[in-house]
């Protein structure tokens, strides 16, 4: 999987891709990171990338020009029209669809994808209307720029593609890949501090482990996040435990689970 980043800030790339699984991925060739200076499409004696907002206001808007040719110089002029999928062209932005798990594996699906970080105020409407096909927002909060959007997108993608993870089970588990919160883990030693690990863990019954691991879930979820749960998918037995809990939480009229 190929990302293209298009940045004005390209040296705060190096530092992450350059550590632990990224790097690893990078190495073996199953992912590569193009990080391209979009200053260096500027073709003024200052590099001037952005310029005061028509119709007044204050702040700076990134320019069109610098933009579009860093885009082209890499995607060729075209970039919708390449031969196979085209490439998508995502602006990280405030107001874009909110990054999710479902929209890291949707994305994990292509082979190439470029991603442009808007900074200052925001980005010439003309980058928006004419060259991204997609807007990325990592959550309703307003950072400086879109370089740690686009380092999130990539972190999120790259784990969920192929030999990416080192556990051969790779990203099944994860908290929201199932529409669940993950259950809780535990390691060695077995009692810490007086703390035990559940008993159930140390069993050995597959069975017992895996119906404890899922309630876990069911659990955590229900008091964490029960937006989510109303959106999973549940098995009878899933129902029936939530339902359990829920009861009991009005049967002692306890307000936390
Ligand atoms: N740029 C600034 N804030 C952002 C956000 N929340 N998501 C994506 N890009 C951004």
């Amino acid at each position: 999987m190929k990302f293209e980043v298009f940045t004005l800030l390209p040296e705060v790339f190096p530092p992450y891709l350059e550590s632990s699984i990224l790097k690893r991925a990078r190495e073996r060739g199953l992912i590569s990171v193009g990080v391209h200076n979009i200053r260096e499409h500027t073709h003024d004696k200052h590099h001037v990338a952005d310029d005061t907002p028509y119709g007044g206001g204050g702040g700076m808007v990134m320019k069109p020009e610098p933009v579009f040719e860093a885009v082209e110089s890499v995607l060729g002029q075209n970039p919708l029209q390449t031969t196979g999928t085209p490439v998508p062209i995502i602006l990280l932005t405030p107001q874009g669809r909110v990054f999710t798990q479902r929209v890291a594996e949707e994305l994990s699906q292509h082979e190439h994808i470029a991603l442009i970080c808007g900074r200052y105020e925001g980005v010439d409407e003309r980058i928006r209307e004419r060259l991204v096909t997609d807007e990325i927002s990592i959550g309703d909060y307003v950072l400086t720029g879109g370089e740690l959007p686009a380092m999130i997108l990539i972190d999120a993608v790259s784990r969920l593609l192929p030999r990416v993870l080192g556990d051969p089970t790779g990203a099944e588990d994860d908290s929201h890949s199932m529409g669940l919160l993950e259950y809780p883990h535990y390691t060695k030693p077995a009692e810490f501090r007086g703390w035990k690990v559940p008993e159930v863990l140390q069993s050995g019954n597959h069975a017992r482990i895996n119906q404890w691991r899922r309630e876990q879930s069911l659990l955590r979820t229900l008091r964490r996040r029960p937006d989510m749960l109303e959106k999973a998918e549940l098995s009878e037995k899933d129902i029936k435990f939530v339902e359990g809990q829920k009861a009991k939480v009005k049967e002692n009229n306890i307000s936390d689970l």
